[in-house]
């Protein structure tokens, strides 16, 4: 297609919401009206199946919830007063808990205000406050810090970082569930810094949690200076705009009721029952259209501008976890999903943009770009890098020429444009994303609210760690080295001595009293001794 027939394509498949100032583009996705025809009874059924999901159904039958994520910024559509009532004092609540933080009325017992956060969490119940954090909170009037994993050497770093101000930091424990074991451990190693400290820590702590939680029965017992909720009708990678993602935000000073607005206007805009008059529609056909309803291409998610970073890794969980599924919602093996990468634009481009351009063509790439280079004042105090060109040109020119050069080879790509990164236009992105999943799992028939697969991880890692007691007791009852397979018998797990031999050499590494003896080049003839 010549660069005039590409022009008149950018115009009759270019979606733009006037009140936001969005613009998708989806012209350089190759299909055509035909397609749109094909789809359209696939996507009355999903624009039903959606609107009974706001109305309240169980949408999520596996574990029998409705999913009420477009009611936390329209609580007017929540399906009882009660909820609604819920919905909107946990907003105050927040806002009021935030303002008595900033004035130091909630202060630490040693020190004149909280400076600090914690977020401790993961999942759903920490790439959404991170994404915001980065995208948002250039200069907060308290610095976040996050505790996402189990990784001691990850923890220590955090603290080592907060030192003495550990004494002004507010933890945030967030934890749907209140029982994931990341959280658990960061919580008690969180814990005992502020022991080791001479802190109180329930007089620094807050939990985000699921009434009645484990967690939710800890902070209470522990007199934690308060808890939010996190409602079971919504979904970890679903809570940004709940008290997960909306507290820590606050908390940084984050307009809230801008981004619960912005997401407001995108969820009125992806509500439309036309294809393309809906922007969610028209990406949810688009990525139909690149991995013909399996997956069979990769989104490549590239944001050029260096706040919405971790836009990719937010969508990635938001994408994978809620489509990568085994089973459709009849039980039929369909293993779907879409796989989802990235990092930044034009960083990527020095990276591996090289092999999307001429390597092999199993993705589809989504731009994102901003129109404004820069927040503020700064906008007129540019400097030209060159004559008539400042870098925010180059970021620009780079996008438009690597659209071009990879659509030039046969690659397809979606852009989507927003005027700049504010709280309002966050939170259309995330509203955006959220109905595009929804209306993809209603296509492919998949239930994109729960996680089986994740619970499966949980669950083998129980087995691994309860296997871990197991041997440590029956090398308890040897007086000589034995062997790797002899401990495992005797461990009663004969089968699994390579899980067993494993355990093993991290107890070793981590000097827990365990020796190993002979060469570790031939794991099979190795001994073990206390
Ligand atoms: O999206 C999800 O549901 C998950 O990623 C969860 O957020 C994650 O497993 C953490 O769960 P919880 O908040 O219960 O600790």
């Amino acid at each position: 297609m010549n660069a005039v027939a590409l022009w008149q394509r950018y115009q009759d498949w270019l979606y733009y919401h006037d009140g936001l100032e969005v613009y998708l583009d989806v012209s350089r996705m190759r299909f055509d009206d035909r397609f749109v025809e094909q789809m359209q009874p696939k996507f009355e059924k999903a624009f039903q199946d959606m609107a009974a999901l706001e109305g309240g159904a169980i949408a999520n039958p596996d574990e029998h919830r409705m999913v009420g994520h477009y009611w936390l910024r329209d609580p007017d559509l929540a399906p009882n007063e009660d909820l609604k009532q819920d919905i909107i004092q946990t907003i105050q609540d927040i806002e009021s808990f935030t303002r008595k933080i900033h004035l130091g009325e909630i202060r630490p017992p040693q020190a004149e205000k909280f400076t600090d956060i914690l977020s401790i969490g993961i999942g759903g119940s920490a790439l959404g406050p991170q994404f915001v954090s980065q995208a948002l909170a250039a200069s907060p009037p308290m610095a976040i810090h996050f505790f996402d994993n189990t990784d001691p050497a990850g923890f220590d770093r955090v603290l080592s970082g907060l030192g003495d101000r550990l004494r002004s930091t507010l933890v945030l424990v967030i934890s749907k569930s209140g029982g994931t074991p990341e959280p658990r451990n960061g919580m008690l190693e969180a814990q005992r810094a502020y022991q080791q400290q001479g802190l109180d820590f329930g007089r620094h702590a807050v939990a985000v949690t699921g009434y009645g939680s484990e967690l939710d029965k800890l902070a209470k017992s522990q007199g934690w200076l308060t808890t939010f909720p996190m409602h079971d009708w919504v979904g970890g990678r679903t809570s940004e705009l709940s008290a997960v993602g909306l507290l820590p935000a606050a908390l940084q000073g984050t307009d809230i009721q801008a981004m619960l607005s912005g997401a407001k206007e995108m969820d009125v805009a992806t509500r439309v029952p036309k294809i393309k008059e809906n922007p969610a529609a028209l990406l949810a056909l688009s990525w139909y259209f690149a991995g013909n309803g399996k997956g069979e291409k990769d989104m490549v998610v590239l944001p050029y501008k260096d706040s919405l970073l971790l836009f990719s890794r937010y969508l990635q969980q938001l994408v994978m976890e809620s489509l990568g599924k085994e089973k459709d919602l009849d039980g039929n093996v369909v293993h779907q999903g879409i796989a989802v990468y990235g990092n930044k634009g034009t960083t990527d481009q020095h990276a591996y943009v090289q092999q999307l351009r001429e390597g092999v063509p199993n993705f589809f790439l989504t731009f994102i770009e901003v129109l404004h280079d820069r927040q503020g004042t700064s906008v007129a105090s540019a400097i030209e890098v060159e004559p008539g060109v400042t870098s925010g040109d180059y970021l620009s020119g780079l996008l438009q020429g690597t659209r071009k050069a990879i659509y030039d080879n046969d690659r397809d790509s979606i852009t989507v444009t927003i005027p700049e990164v504010t709280p309002r236009h966050v939170g259309a992105l995330i509203a955006l994303y959220e109905r595009a999943v929804g209306l993809y799992g209603f296509l492919v028939n998949v239930n994109a609210y729960h996680q089986p697969g994740v619970e499966a991880g949980k669950k083998a890692a129980a087995v691994i760690l309860e296997l871990q007691r197991n041997v440590i007791q029956a090398l308890k009852q040897e007086s000589r080295p034995i062997t790797i397979d002899a401990l495992a018998t005797k461990a009663g797990a004969p089968d699994e001595a390579e899980a067993v031999y494993k355990i093993i050499r991290h107890l070793a590494a981590n000097d827990r009293g365990v020796k190993l003896h002979g060469s570790a080049g031939q794991p099979g003839r190795l001994t073990v001794s206390l």
